[in-house]
Formats: structure tokens, sequence, C-alpha cells
């Protein structure tokens, strides 16, 4: 953009899906989470319409060195990290620890979102609506017979608690007894070595919600009309109808995958068709879902209705996708004429502000 002053450094950190290894007893959807190269290519390409001089880090092992070699002005952050509970808080980690500044959230909130459990502990304290729940955390603890917490009953929905882009979730998922709950729980815990999160299964529309911003403190305001006076911009509600496509009923990995225009897809409508207080409602219920976390710069926040329509907090997204095409917030940036570039260009914006360098 000519506006554009300063050209700055900027290092694509990324985790590429072709670069990760997996172990051979790794489950099939193991690579799920992991980053396209035209994921890749699409945000250097932006940065690169923005005025910058982009370059690729590989966030393995390697960013150690490599981000010490190129001291990048700014890195923009989109890697999922590769093993442990808290793999999206580790090139934070790294960065804050060189005292490089990045996009996107820090630490603590990746940490907190790769967390299903601690995220809605937190949403729990700051009465948000989210399901109750409970988490079980070894296949023993499942066959020993699952005592439920209060206030659940079947059907029950079950999950692995540190997991993304629908993994770990099947046909078996819902579970309308002890039996059914314990095979599932097991199944779960062993495969991804992590705890199930248990809580009840919602039957009704699902949404999903994405936006850029950061929350302003007291007398600060945002330079752009982009930006609403809580200092977001939220982007159209997206449903997801998994009642149409291949896999009914659930957005997993497998009906991720498809082509958003397949007939194998679900449904992506966007703007759903909502009465506009249902749509108020989850724009609020996202940003203040975001805020109870900490989060900054970029989030995505997935909502499920139960039967009788009540919307509650599924779940957050603190490094939502950012496929040129097919991810859910550029669907929804897409339905509003916002182009993938702003917003990328945006995400970085916003970092650069917080750091006052922009
Ligand atoms: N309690 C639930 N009831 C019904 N469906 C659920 C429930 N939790 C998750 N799902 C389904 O599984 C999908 C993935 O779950 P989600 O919590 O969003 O995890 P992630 O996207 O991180 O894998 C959801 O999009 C939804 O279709
Ligand atoms: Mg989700």
């Amino acid at each position: 953009m000519p506006e554009r002053r300063q050209s700055l450094r900027v290092a694509v950190v990324a985790n590429r899906k072709h670069s990760v290894g997996v172990a051979p007893d790794a489950p099939a959807d193991a690579l799920a989470e992991y980053d396209a190269e035209e994921t890749v290519e699409g945000i250097m390409q932006a940065l690169r319409d923005a005025g910058h001089a982009p370059f690729f880090l590989e966030a393995d092992e390697t960013l150690l060195d490599t981000v010490r070699q190129t001291r990048p002005d700014i890195c923009f952050n989109i890697a999922e990290g590769l093993r442990g509970d808290a793999r999206e808080a580790h090139v934070p980690a790294v960065l804050e620890m060189l005292g490089i500044p990045y996009t996107a959230s820090k630490v603590l909130t990746h940490a907190i979102s790769l967390d299903k459990a601690a995220t809605k502990r937190l949403w729990r304290d700051n009465d948000l609506p989210t399901a109750p729940f409970q988490t079980f955390g070894s296949e023993r603890e499942a066959v020993a017979g699952p005592r439920l917490a209060p206030g659940l009953s079947y059907p029950l929905f079950v999950k692995p608690v540190h997991e993304g882009t629908g993994m770990g979730i099947n046909d078996r998922s819902i579970v309308r007894n002890d039996a059914e709950l314990r095979s599932q729980v097991a199944w779960v815990t062993r495969t991804y070595h992590q705890p199930a999160l248990v809580e009840p299964y919602l039957s009704g529309r699902e949404f999903t919600v994405g936006f850029v911003g950061n929350t302003l403190t007291a007398g600060e305001s945002r330079r752009s009309e982009f930006y609403g006076n809580d200092g977001f911009h939220v982007f159209p509600v997206l449903e997801i109808d998994t009642g149409r496509g291949q896999v009914k009923g659930i957005y997993n990995t497998e009906a991720k995958s498809y082509a958003i225009d397949s007939d194998s897809a679900p449904g992506y409508l966007c703007p759903a068709d909502i009465p506009g207080t249902l749509e108020a409602k989850l724009r609020t219920l996202a940003i203040a879902a975001f805020q109870a976390i900490g989060g900054l710069d970029v989030g995505r926040v997935d909502f499920r209705s139960s039967e009788d329509g009540t919307v509650y907090l599924m779940e957050i997204n603190t490094l939502p996708g950012l496929n040129p095409i097919v991810s859910d917030i550029i669907i929804s940036a897409r339905a509003e004429g916002v182009a993938y570039s702003t917003v990328i260009r945006e995400i970085l914006d916003l970092a650069l502000g917080r750091y006052g360098m922009a």
C-alpha cells in the first residue's frame, strides 16, 4: 500500500503440514491442525502487498537459531506447536524470552485456549453461558466407572480436551449410556494421550464468530472506522449446517476437509439467517469469551445451541485457521466483502499498535 512508510521484516512462523513428523501410532487426523503451504504463501503475499518484507521460519526446534539469526522486526505467528498440552504457547514463549514482537495472543491465553476445560472454567467465572462439564484423565478412570458430575445427563458429548480442527470427534462422540461413555473416553484418552472432556450433547444449530481487535483501555481509540467502540471488528456470523454433507451432525476433521462448495461439505451459511437479537448476542458473547481469556488481535469462537435454542459457548480459537480460501474466519470476512489481505494486514497492524510500532 502506498500509504505505508515503513517496510518491516516480518517472519511468518508456522508449522507446515509436510514438515511435521508423525509417530507410527498417531491417529489418522494427527496432522489436521498444521498449516498448508498455501496458507503461508497467502499470508506472505498479503504482507508483501502491504509493503513489508516477509520471510518464513519453521516453528520447530530450528526456530531458536533462525529467529536469532534473522532478528525479524515482528513475527506473524500462526504456529500450532509440535507437542505438549500447551503447544500453541511455545512459539510465543520463545519470542517473549528473546524480546521479539509477535502477532495474536500471548503465552497464557494460548495455553488456556488449548485446554477446553480451563477455558470453560474461566467462562463460568465470568458468568458466560457454557455447558457444564467433567473431565476424565485416563482410560483407567473411565473403566473404573464414570460417576457423573451433577448437572450431567445423557446424551453427552466426548472430545479430547487439548485438540482442535475437530480431531478426535466421530460418530461415537455422542454417548447415550455409561457403557458408551466409558468406551469413548477410553478411546480418546488412549489415542490422543490426554484427558477427555464430557459435556451435554448440544443438538441444535452451530455458529462460529470470527473477529479482529483488542480491548481498548480507557481513553484509547482505534484509528480506523473498521473497528467499533469496543475496539473490535466482528465478521458476520457463520452457521455451519451439519445437516448437509457427508458427515452428519458434527463438524469434525473429515467434515472440515471437504471443499467448501462440494456436496460432501456441510453448509456454510454466512451471514447466518438468524434474528438480529441472536446475532447481537453471538457477537457480544464472542468478544466477552475472548476477553475472559485475555485474547489479542484475532480469534474465533464456536457456539452450539441446545434443542430449545439456548446458545452456549463451545470453544475458542486464539489461532484460528487463516487459509485464504477455506478457513471459517476468512469465509466470514469474504461474506462481508473484506479481502483476505485486509484481514492479515489488520492482524499485523493491531500487533504493531500494541508494541508502539505502528
Ligand atoms: N457439546 C457438543 N454437542 C454437540 N456437538 C459438539 C459438542 N462439542 C463439540 N461438538 C461438535 O464437534 C465439533 C468440534 O468441537 P469443538 O469443541 O469446536 O473442537 P475443535 O474445533 O477445537 O476440534 C464442533 O464443531 C461440533 O460440531
Ligand atoms: Mg471448533
